[in-house]
């Protein structure tokens, strides 16, 4: 009778800590999510009527996903775009055009307009970080809507700190890649996103960038309880839901 018990509580205390463990490791990783799903949708290009210069085109394989992740914000007032590394503004420009195209709308950028520490190289552009600079200003003068558009320049990780708390809609982060850079601005950003508002986290891939990927895995495991993974592919978009 004593085994038997014995046997018992034993038995009950291994489920226990197996369910315990199971839990842990479930709640501490980022599950993957693909949303939407084979839904077909219109992707758009971006103007050519509007004479803009880009040297290469950093945004081609994710204005499908931006379309899925923020046509219901399309055309609505009062909605505070954020993006971390502009570059020559070619992701800017995209949800200027076809999604924030409403005149009470914001969009900030922030751009070192070199190559911040550890910053991989794909071209020889980056090697001469004035050109580029002064392309993304001329690109945002075409665009006609310049006073809908501020632009800081600096490192993003001591800009971040001096934005507004829970006062943007859409932060699409897309800069520096070492761990430090991606960890700073992806907690920062997460501290100034509205609740409901989304944070998108660029070259989210564990083979490419695994330091991306630890630092949305870090965020993840601080913030869970209070955000929803709305997609996990080369963009992260991640819902603050509190
Ligand atoms: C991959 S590119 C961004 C591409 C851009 N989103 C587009 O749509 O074309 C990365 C950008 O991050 C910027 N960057 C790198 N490190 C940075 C840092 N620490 N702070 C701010 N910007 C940084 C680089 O100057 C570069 O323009």
């Amino acid at each position: 009778m004593v085994r038997l018990h014995d046997i018992r509580t034993r038995l009950i205390g291994c489920i226990v800590l197996l369910l315990l463990s199971c839990t842990q490791t479930e709640a501490s990783k980022i599950p993957n999510i693909q949303f939407l799903q084979g839904r077909p949708l219109p992707t758009a290009p971006i103007s050519t009527a509007k004479q803009y210069r880009f040297t290469e085109d950093m945004f081609a394989m994710r204005n499908r996903i931006f379309w899925q992740a923020l046509s219901s914000f399309k055309d609505r007032p009062d909605i505070h775009y954020l993006e971390v590394g502009v570059y020559e503004g070619r992701a800017l420009l995209w949800v200027l055009e076809h999604i924030f195209t409403h005149p009470t709308s914001t969009l900030t950028g922030i751009d070192l307009f070199a190559s911040g520490d550890g910053e991989f190289k794909p071209k020889e552009v980056y090697a001469n970080p004035k050109d580029f600079k002064q392309r993304y200003f001329q690109n945002i003068n075409s665009s006609g809507q310049k006073q809908r558009i501020t632009t800081h320049v600096g490192y993003s990780q001591d800009i971040l700190k001096t934005l507004q708390h829970n006062s943007y809609d859409i932060i699409y982060i897309d800069g520096c890649h070492t761990l430090t850079c991606a960890r700073a601005d992806s907690l920062l950003a997460w501290s100034l996103l509205k609740k409901d508002g989304l944070l998108m986290i660029d070259d989210y891939s564990e083979r490419d960038f695994p330091d991306v990927h630890t630092a949305a895995q870090e965020l993840f495991q601080k913030h869970q309880h209070s955000m929803k993974v709305l997609h996990t592919g080369w963009v992260l978009v991640l819902q603050k839901t509190q």
